[in-house]
């Protein structure tokens, strides 16, 4: 096992050491991993190209160290515990013993399939153990998985399998979701039909047992091909920065990216920010509820857990089914030590009433996390009187897609909390606020934008296919810094406080989303001329989704044509993207330049329209006030 720190004196002696001699104190935390073949360097890194490479010449497989390596010490402890939709249908298990024969099975019938190392495989699944098993079995065997979030529509996943030429998508027939029985192979066989011609053969786990095409060609039953397989799989040779996944996540210009992490980099941090920050202990049991769709599901419900040899849940419904008990309920049932949740979360749960949450024992909670977006006070609170009684530190843990792992947080009981405040770096993790022109913003109680200034090992290595783009997003603002995209504060004792995003990302409910993707699926429909997105203050979400629009006449106001609109950004992204507010406008504030004042328009839909600052250099002027009467502000 990595480190555990104990002590704030600890997590300072740490920090001091890291950031001092980070070689080693990176090569101490690899040691403790199963390498089939050491490294010869530790760290090679240049942030202008960008090229980042850790434990370069190590050999390893991962799931040797989150499966093997456990067999003789807790070879009959539960690895995963299952929580399904429907309450009333037991939970469950499988032990360390049982995952990893589950997992060898399915790597043998993945080679048996035709996929070999290095190839690309998609998925769309639900919450259920298979998925698990399948992105543990591609580990196993040097695939590259790329996890889609079963939420997205066919068309945004036809992109993403194009988008790293996948040769093999594995689903499920339906999802099973609160009262919906949704259809997930059908939305698979709508992608395929749109240029995915990478795609060899579909894996079907059956799930709820629903109606499905069937294609013979192409189509095998999970339950088919598991049959008769061997329970042991040689696990493949890996480099240390040989690829481990690609995971797509929105930016502020274009479509989604492929974001890459590597094998050993990525293993050494994930397991290390587990252990600590949610400080593990033999026997507990932890739970995250997240989505595997998303990096927190990645990191911190299959990697950073099994890794640390922990017993991890995962739930396939959500937080309101039956009722707004469920989160609880599961929590008592299972007796959770750890708990790990977004805001969106909390806020939802906290509006639905505090009966809901009271009367439940929620004893066993030792520490709960927050993450995904800032969280603000009230939910702060809520969370930590309701859920925490005041004895069960929150986290609030920030980080990115990106950045692989966990990079700010508080260590509970190690280091103190503030509502709405990350707090702290990681001890290796070296962030750096700077203003607009990358000097850096000194002493504290000031602001700045985010950045860290000296690689970590589970840092995004490349954007799939387009190594020019990772540069551009990441390491061109500022020389020598990966740039995060958030603003932050410091305050008067060096906490770190998340502001949000300073591009145009916008956070929905804990779901990162760029404007241009959401302006680019409104323009499809034929009547718009044009359209501008912006994020607003939600109190549950979060951010909404605020849609400008030009449209052609007789269109503002009319209810259908908003109903097509959501359909139609439904149809290319899906349901996650669907505008909250839709105001037809007569033109949009613009630059001399051409460009769109967003800053306008985010005031206007914040609903408050002062200070909108000087307006008169616009291209425009005029329409600014004709928005503001279309907006009643
Ligand atoms: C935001 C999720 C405030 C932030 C792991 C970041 C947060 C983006 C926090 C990454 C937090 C994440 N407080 N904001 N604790 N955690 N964010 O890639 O804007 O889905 O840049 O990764 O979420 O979202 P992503």
């Amino acid at each position: 096992m990595t480190l555990q720190i104990k002590t704030l004196e600890q997590y300072k002696e740490v920090y001091q050491e890291s950031v001092e001699k980070p070689e080693f104190f990176w090569a101490k935390q690899a040691e403790t991993f199963h390498w089939q073949q050491k490294w010869d360097n530790i760290l090679e890194w240049d942030f202008k190209t960008p090229a980042v490479k850790w434990f370069e010449g190590g050999k390893l497989n991962i799931t040797e160290n989150c499966l093997d390596r456990h067999l003789a010490t807790r070879g009959d402890q539960p690895a995963i515990i299952w929580e399904p939709n429907d309450p009333n249908a037991p939970a469950k298990t499988y032990t360390y013993k049982e995952l990893h024969a589950e997992v060898c099975k399915f790597s043998n019938a993945l080679r048996a399939n035709g996929i070999e190392k290095g190839d690309r495989v998609c998925f769309y699944m639900p919450m259920v153990p298979e998925l698990a098993i399948a992105v543990l079995a591609c580990a196993r065997i040097g695939a590259i998985h790329s996890v889609v979030f079963a939420g997205f529509s066919a068309t945004a996943l036809a992109d993403r399998i194009k988008d790293a030429t996948c040769k093999m998508v594995i689903c499920s027939d339906y999802n099973a979701r609160g009262a919906k029985n949704i259809p997930v192979k059908a939305v698979v066989d709508e992608a395929l039909k749109q240029g995915c011609s990478s795609i060899e053969k579909v894996i079907v786990h059956k799930n709820t047992g629903g109606e499905v095409q069937w294609d013979d060609a192409k189509d095998i039953w999970w339950h088919d091909t598991m049959k008769d397989r061997a329970t042991t799989c040689k696990p493949e040779t890996m480099d240390s920065e040989d690829m481990l996944f690609i995971l797509y996540t929105s930016g502020s210009t274009g479509k989604p990216k492929g974001v890459v992490h590597t094998c050993g980099g990525y293993m050494v941090y994930t397991a290390y920010t587990f252990n600590n920050v949610f400080q593990y202990q033999e026997g507990d049991v932890y739970w995250c509820t997240a989505d595997v769709g998303w990096i927190t599901g990645h990191s911190y419900i299959i990697y950073g857990p099994l890794l640390t040899g922990a017993t991890t849940m995962m739930f396939e419904g959500v937080p309101t089914y039956p009722d707004a008990s469920r989160f609880w309920k599961i929590c008592e049932k299972h007796q959770v030590n750890q708990f790990y949740t977004a805001p969106t979360a909390i806020r939802a749960l906290m509006a639905k009433g505090d009966e809901y949450v009271n009367g439940h024992d929620l004893s066993n909670l030792k520490v709960i996390g927050s993450v995904g977006e800032p969280i603000n006070v009230e939910a702060w609170n809520w969370y930590n009187e309701k859920v925490g009684k005041g004895n069960a530190p929150i986290i609030d843990t920030w980080w990115q897609t990106e950045t692989g792992g966990i990079m700010i947080t508080p260590l509970p009981g190690i280091t103190d909390t503030k509502p709405c405040y990350a707090s702290y770096p990681m001890p290796g993790i070296q962030p750096i606020l700077v203003n607009a022109d990358g000097e850096e913003v000194k002493g504290n109680d000031v602001e700045g934008l985010l950045c860290i200034k000296f690689p970590w090992p589970s840092m995004i290595r490349t954007t799939y296919g387009d190594h020019e783009r990772c540069r551009q997003v990441y390491f061109s603002a500022f020389e020598n810094m990966y740039f995060t995209g958030d603003g932050c504060r410091r305050d008067a004792d060096g906490r770190l406080r998340i502001i949000g995003r300073v591009d145009d990302v916008i956070n929905v409910s804990g779901h990162r989303m760029g404007t241009a993707e959401v302006e680019n699926a409104i323009n499809e429909h034929p009547a718009v001329i044009e359209s501008a997105v912006v994020g607003y203050p939600h109190d549950i979400k979060g951010q909404g989704i605020f849609a400008y629009v030009i449209a052609q006449e007789g269109t503002a106001g009319d209810a259908d044509f908003e109903k097509e609109l959501r359909a139609v950004v439904t149809k290319v992204i899906g349901p996650i993207a669907k505008p909250d507010k839709i105001l037809v406008v007569p033109g949009l504030p613009k630059t001399r330049s051409g460009k769109i004042m967003r800053r306008i328009l985010r005031k206007i839909a914040s609903g408050d329209a002062s200070n909108l600052g000087d307006t008169s250099t616009l291209l425009n002027p005029e329409i600014v006030d004709a928005v503001r009467k279309a907006a009643g502000v």
